[in-house]
């Protein structure tokens, strides 16, 4: 048997809810498969900043250190957002987190299931068959600049990129189009930001250790476009951070709903998984947030840990879920199922126990 450490930052929002139905598919793991999993619940965000007053306390990223994977629901809250002069905020947590534990790369594929054309806005036959996978730089670039304001009241935030960590998400990102579609498209404003040029100087010159992989460099204004236009000629996107958040947002819509995507954050140490949406606060508590997306996210940790065909089990589970239309209101709106059916659905799933059990 494995025996594996996970902390789980439920965090807020929707957070708990789908933590909870990650958690169930976990457990269900560990029984069929005969692990053992410890889950140990951590305080982060503004759960965290209401109980402490810190969005990352120390026992919480101590518990991180020293656990086998970490598993992340959502964080944040209106009041933070409307209110911008607030110094302390639930996403310091997250940004904190992610560079305390060294997490640079943050890996979100994007599929548009066969199932779900539908449910894009996208016309079917642009999106069928798009299969991505985007590498977005997590720990650095204007997101962990010098932030301030000036005497004048003007505000600013700095963005630099060191050679070493382009260099080293641009291996994985190769990498991972090797196993994959031999693709590589670098996303960035060269013509305009002189980090931009750095990154495409480094990934022109690691480039030529991989031979096999065909690379192309697109502007991300002209990205984004694409995306919507063509997502088929995407295979790898490799992207600095704030690109990346903004063009996984919007790949998501291939998908058809942002409650579907996962994503794993890795790095040096302890690796870090999380759906790539928000703690969608006008849905806590209802019982409509798809939990999809964090229980992919679970199975993302499951191959991480090298454990193959229990992450396979999990997503023939959530594929049978698909089938089934046993799915949250986002994606059936007619005969909707809660967060906990649709957990509870996929769990039964991996137990390999008839879906009868559920009506
Ligand atoms: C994400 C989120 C975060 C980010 C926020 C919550 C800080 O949007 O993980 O994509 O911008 O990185
Ligand atoms: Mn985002």
């Amino acid at each position: 048997v494995l025996r594996k450490r996970i902390v789980v930052l439920s965090g807020d929002g929707i957070g708990p809810e789908v933590c909870s139905e990650a958690v169930r598919v976990l457990k269900a793991v560990a029984e069929r498969f005969g692990h053992e999993f410890i889950f140990d619940h951590q305080l982060m965000g503004a759960c965290a900043i209401d109980a402490t007053g810190d969005p990352l306390p120390a026992k919480t990223l101590a518990a991180c250190r020293q656990a086998d994977a970490v598993l992340l629901g959502a964080i944040g809250d209106p009041k933070y957002d409307n209110d911008p002069t607030a110094k302390v905020r639930p996403e310091q947590g997250l940004l904190r987190l992610r560079k305390s534990l060294g997490l640079y790369a943050n890996i979100r594929p994007v599929t548009a299931y066969d199932r779900l054309l539908e449910h894009s806005p996208l016309k079917k036959e642009r999106i069928q068959g798009a299969d991505m996978l985007i590498f977005r730089e997590l720990t650095g670039g204007v997101y962990f600049g010098e932030k301030g304001r000036n005497p004048d009241g003007s505000a600013y935030d700095n963005c630099t990129y060191s050679r070493e960590e382009i260099v080293r998400i641009a291996h994985r990102a190769f990498q991972a189009a090797e196993n994959r579609r031999r693709k590589l498209t670098l996303v960035d404003k060269a013509n305009v930001l002189e980090t931009s040029r750095l990154w495409r100087e480094v990934v022109q010159e690691i480039a030529s250790q991989y031979d096999s992989v065909e690379v192309d460099y697109l502007f991300v204004d002209n990205a984004a476009m694409q995306i919507i236009l063509n997502p088929k000629q995407f295979d790898v996107i490799l992207t600095e951070n704030m690109f990346g958040d903004i063009i996984s947002d919007e790949a998501s819509v291939i998908a058809g709903s942002l409650g579907l995507l996962p994503s794993a954050s890795v790095g040096d140490e302890v690796a870090l998984f999380e759906p790539i949406h928000g703690s969608y606060p006008q849905a806590k508590g209802k019982g409509i947030a798809n939990p999809i997306a964090t229980i992919l996210s679970a199975a993302m940790l499951l191959e991480h840990f090298g454990l193959q065909e229990e992450a396979d089990s999990v997503k023939a589970a959530v594929n049978n879920a698909l089938d089934k239309r046993v799915l949250t209101p986002e994606l059936n709106a007619t005969a909707p199922y809660t967060t906990e059916q649709v957990g509870s659905f996929i769990a039964y799933g991996v137990l390999d126990i008839a879906d009868c059990q559920l009506h």
